[in-house]
């Protein structure tokens, strides 16, 4: 059984990240979704908001779990018995980074290997980053997050999870 790792902040999931776990989905046997601790990023959610928003937006996806993870990302891939990392690219400057974080991790876990994923040009421009700017203004998400992690969020807004 081939297991890949989808990493990221997931800050909150948008509608690109998710296209890429189930592209990742179709190729894999199963497919870990790891929410990351990020000690870089004060986060907008919570580690178990996140978590939560990820798998509503992925409760469709039979081979997909999530599990959140603060420590070294190879760590995590070597105890899920994952073969490789799958990271999506929106264009070079996401090519530069995950090249980088592709030989750190394949440094410190060599049977580890890093799948990038192009993002479809409709999702190039979509990020958590622009995610929590459509929040804050209270513009629409239609298009810029799952429709699910949407009900998953309000639900969470409303106090019910
Ligand atoms: O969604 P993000 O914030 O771009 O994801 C970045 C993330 C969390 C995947 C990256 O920061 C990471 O891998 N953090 C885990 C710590 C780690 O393993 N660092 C060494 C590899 S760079």
């Amino acid at each position: 059984m081939k297991t890949a790792v989808c990493p990221g902040s997931f800050d909150p999931i948008t509608t690109g990240h998710l296209d890429l776990v189930e592209r990742a989905a179709a190729i894999f046997d199963e497919v870990v979704v790891c929410v990351m601790v990020n000690a870089e990023k004060r986060p907008m959610f919570s580690l178990e908001e996140r978590l939560a928003l990820v798998r509503a937006a992925a409760a469709h996806l039979p081979n997909v779990r999530a599990a959140a993870c603060a420590g070294l990302l190879a760590d995590f891939a070597r105890e899920n018995g994952a073969a490789a990392l799958v990271k999506g690219v929106r264009g070079c400057v996401d090519f530069d980074m995950e090249y980088q974080m592709a030989q750190i991790n394949r440094s410190l876990c060599p049977a580890l290997d890093t799948v990038l994923l192009p993002a479809r040009p409709e999702h190039a421009h979509i990020s958590s980053t622009m995610v929590r700017e459509m929040l804050r203004h209270r513009q629409s998400l239609e298009g810029r997050m799952p429709p699910a992690a949407v009900e998953a969020l309000l639900r969470i807004r409303e106090g019910k999870v």
